[in-house]
């Protein structure tokens, strides 16, 4: 049997077994239902077992599914998925160099009528050069963390791009405010964090011409089981994670499910009529409005108070009285 066909078997044993836990499935049954001989079902367990999940077999050779792992597979990703359209399409990945690449690299490689589908998904496991903003890289520690990225064709003007992000950044602290105890805060114009630290970062990146939009890549980066020691020194004190500031593991693929479907939910919205809607939101989840700030852009340090954040996603900022909006930089409170 070649590679695919024992995926395939692999996938229809599991959705057979998987129906009842820890129940015992008799092997001359399976037989008949897969129409498979014996050496190729066990073949297909081995697969599973390889994967990660646990499945077992009684003395008489019949099998039994007990868990699935906590793995950003595809068919775990799928199953119990709330969403229309965002994942239905899901490339999922074991080591990537950046997911946000490969999505840049199926979104551009389309033919007419036979694009990659909107809302297509890639996530993998660890990343070798995880891109963060301004060039930097993101630490992407294998089965720790969720590396993903969305595929988008929004009808939209490439300024109104930054509220996606912002958008996103929402979505996200929506998912995450009901798993922990402690305040979830977006901060200007695509981190989230807990209890002050950050927690994930997002890194839209669009492709078009002046006007025109062809695909926005949205790339988000989870810090979910990580413990202390799982960061570097030097990002300890700035970063945390789920399972940091709730004291347990966490399901990832629970977690992205419920991402995933905020996600969309808010995209619906958001491509009909842009951020105007999510102020109560922004207002909300923001750490700076209202605060005294430094905004860095490009070595250029500004510092002002944070007024608001405008319905394309522009930080608004009073500099000696005088109002300046601006749409990108790092941004730091410097008073309370
Ligand atoms: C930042 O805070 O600088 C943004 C980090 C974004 C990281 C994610 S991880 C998945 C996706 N693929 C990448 O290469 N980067 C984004």
């Amino acid at each position: 049997m070649n590679n695919q066909s024992l995926n395939t078997l692999s996938d229809r044993l599991l959705s057979i077994i998987r129906q009842k836990r820890e129940h015992f499935y008799r092997i001359d049954r399976l037989k008949k239902r897969l129409d498979h001989d014996v050496m190729n079902i066990y073949s297909a367990v081995k697969v599973l077992k390889e994967n990660g999940y646990d499945i077992r077999r009684d003395r008489d050779g019949n099998i039994a599914f007990f868990k699935a792992p906590d793995r950003l597979l595809e068919t775990e990703i799928a199953l119990g998925l709330k969403t229309s359209f965002v994942g239905k399409r899901i490339y999922a990945y074991q080591t990537v160099q950046s997911t946000n690449a490969i999505a840049a690299r199926l979104a551009g490689s389309d033919t007419d009528g036979a694009r990659i589908p909107e809302g297509a998904l890639i996530v993998a496991e660890s990343q070798t050069a995880g891109r963060g903003r301004f060039g930097r890289n993101w630490m992407s520690l294998p089965e720790r963390g969720i590396y993903l990225s969305i595929i988008l064709y929004p009808k939209l003007a490439p300024q109104d791009a930054p509220g996606l992000s912002i958008m996103t950044a929402l979505s996200l602290a929506d998912t995450l405010r009901p798993m922990v105890k402690t305040k979830v805060q977006i901060k200007w114009p695509n981190d989230c964090l807990i209890a002050g630290k950050k927690v994930a970062g997002i890194l839209t990146e669009l492709t078009g011409e002046i006007g025109h939009v062809h695909h926005v890549v949205v790339g988000v980066g989870i810090n979910v089981n990580h413990t202390h020691r799982s960061f570097p020194t030097d990002i300890a004190e700035k970063a945390t994670s789920v399972r940091i500031q709730n004291r347990k593991r966490v399901s990832r693929v629970e977690l992205l499910q419920k991402f995933l479907r905020n996600f969309e939910k808010d995209y619906k919205h958001f491509t009909k009529s842009g951020l105007k809607q999510f102020r109560k939101r922004i207002l909300k989840y923001s750490n700076l409005i209202g605060h005294e700030i430094t905004l860095d852009f490009r070595g250029d340090v500004i510092t002002g108070k944070a007024l608001d954040i405008d319905n394309r996603g522009c930080l608004v900022m009073d500099i000696d009285g005088a109002t300046h909006t601006f749409s990108a930089g790092e941004v730091t409170v410097v008073k309370k």
